[in-house]
């Protein structure tokens, strides 16, 4: 069975990227999903000084190893001024100080959403360029703008949305 880790990309304890991630990754059948929170490698933020006197912290070897026992991934990236939120960003920062590239030549559908119209599609143009760069194979990509109203119990509320996501996720399974 494919094993797919999926997270939000926040380490808000209400994350509605974590929300939109886990919700993507329960809409995939026959497959082990490793459901996490980025507060489950927590990490200082990223400084040469610390690296040098302290080296790479357990919680960054833990999540490169997460990713490597991985076939595919899946991130909602929550947008901060246009950008990654400082924790993700901090450990992917981490991350790229070890061996290998930061996301190990997976399988990965991305993902953003935010409350406002644009559904963070700042920073997921962003990831589109730099991810494939660090070792990302996207297979599926999507943006779901204004979350409180699009994403409800009964699943992604606008028809147009709901089938763009369901393709890009027919798309990313198909890869794995
Ligand atoms: C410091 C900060 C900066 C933000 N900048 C943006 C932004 O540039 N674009 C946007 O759509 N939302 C922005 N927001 C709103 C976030 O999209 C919103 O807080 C969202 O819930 C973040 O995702 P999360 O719940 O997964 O943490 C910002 C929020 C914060 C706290």
């Amino acid at each position: 069975m494919k094993r797919i880790l999926a997270f939000g990309a926040s380490t808000s304890s209400t994350s509605i990227n974590k929300q939109f991630a886990h919700y993507a990754a329960h809409q995939i059948k026959d497959a082990e999903l490793i459901l996490v929170d980025l507060n489950d490698f927590e990490t200082p933020l990223y400084s040469m000084d610390i690296e040098i006197s302290d080296g790479i912290p357990d919680s960054v070897k833990r999540f490169k190893e997460c990713i490597e026992s991985m076939d595919g991934l899946i991130i909602s990236l929550a947008e901060h001024n246009g950008n990654f939120a400082a924790a993700f960003k901090s450990l992917t920062d981490w991350v790229s100080r070890l061996e290998g590239k930061i996301w190990s030549d997976k399988k990965m559908l991305l993902l953003s959403t935010s409350p406002g119209g644009r559904g963070g599609k700042s920073v997921h143009e962003l990831a589109s360029a730099a991810f494939p760069r660090q070792g990302a194979t996207i297979t599926g990509s999507f943006s779901l703008p204004s979350f409180n109203q699009n994403l409800t119990s009964e699943g992604i509320t606008d028809p147009e949305l709901a089938k763009s996501f369901a393709e890009q996720l027919e798309l990313f399974s198909a890869s794995l």
